[in-house]
């Protein structure tokens, strides 16, 4: 059986990219404003009608987690109701959807991994929409499936590792909070992972687990850490790297509280989807060395 025609909505985005580059080249369109916007019902209908997916994966978020203190009804508009039009859309067509989600709709105050069972609690509007927006989409009889994954990097895009190798061109020391813990999770191996799961939903769709799952990369660091490790990665392939001061959140503030402790369990799609992502530090070097040679951190 030939693969499942996907339709991803985002293009420009790190894991659009990241599915675009991935997923099969005759088999995947990605969409972005204004072929595909989230907050226009009929461009999300004309786009399903248009390229007949078997498979929808929403990779389009508004993701600027500060401004979305001042922008929150944009930020509803894109990470609640947009996913619940597309989710309505999929579903009147027959038509599985994969949405991904944050960690950010976590307190933060757990001690350990936290679980799909797990209470929510966001701090922020980012996190409050985007857990409006799993809500929407979790609808159990239409059978869609979300994704909350954290931490998200890539060669492309705005993001941690791209930073940190841009500031070390230009600074011998730069300052990273060792006082918030997560997982970070590489675009690509999230795209690997969803486009698994898109197959599967496309050759057992009785079988294929439907629901909520935790998606991040396999171990936990301080951002602190992070940085550490991409610099020395960095170095290694000679690129630019810093040294790290290790502060903490208050020496840091941000207009929204990051969740101290966000790392997830994934133990429920490993179970269900035979899927664990790479330990981090091996996807992260892969990346560093990718940015490097493409000299993409001064972009
Ligand atoms: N980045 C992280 O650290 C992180 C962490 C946890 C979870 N996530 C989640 O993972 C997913 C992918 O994140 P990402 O980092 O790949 O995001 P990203 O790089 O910020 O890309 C988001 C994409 O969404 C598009 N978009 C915004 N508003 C839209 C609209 N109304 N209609 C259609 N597209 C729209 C943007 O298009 P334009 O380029 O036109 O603005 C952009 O291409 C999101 O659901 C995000 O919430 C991300």
């Amino acid at each position: 059986m030939a693969g499942p025609r996907l339709l991803v909505a985002g293009a420009s985005g790190q894991v659009a990219r990241s599915l675009a580059s991935l997923g099969p080249a005759d088999r995947l369109t990605t969409l972005g404003r204004p072929d595909l916007d989230l907050t226009d019902r009929e461009s999300i209908e004309r786009a399903i009608l248009a390229i007949r997916p078997d498979v929808v994966i929403n990779a389009a978020a508004y993701t600027a987690v500060d401004l979305a203190e001042t922008e929150t009804a944009l930020a509803f508009a894109v990470n609640a109701e947009g996913p619940g039009l597309l989710a309505d859309a999929a579903s009147s067509h027959g038509i599985p959807l994969i949405h991904l989600s944050t960690d950010y709709v976590f307190d933060g105050l757990k001690t350990g991994a936290y679980t799909e069972l797990d209470p929510t609690g966001p701090a922020g509007a980012y996190g409050k929409s985007k857990l409006a927006g799993e809500q929407r989409v979790a609808n159990p009889g239409a059978g869609h499936i979300i994704l909350r994954t954290s931490w998200v990097y890539s060669a492309v895009g705005k993001n941690f590792v791209k930073t940190m190798l841009r500031l070390a061109e230009t600074r011998e020391e730069v300052g990273v909070v060792h006082d918030q813990i997560g997982n970070p999770t590489s675009a690509d191996d999230i795209a690997a992972a969803a486009l698994q799961i898109a197959h599967r939903l496309h050759t057992s769709p009785d079988e294929a687990p439907r629901g909520l799952f935790h998606l991040a990369g396999t171990g936990a660091a301080t951002w602190a850490e992070f940085a550490e490790f991409i610099f020395e990665s960095s170095a290694s392939f000679g690129g630019p790297a810093a040294r790290v001061r290790r502060i903490t959140t208050a020496e840091y503030p941000t207009p929204v509280k990051r969740p101290a402790n966000s790392q997830l369990d994934c133990a429920q799609l490993a179970e269900s989807y035979g899927i664990t992502l790479p330990p981090w530090p091996e996807s992260a070097r892969a990346c560093v060395k990718k940015i490097i040679e493409t000299g993409e951190s001064s972009a």
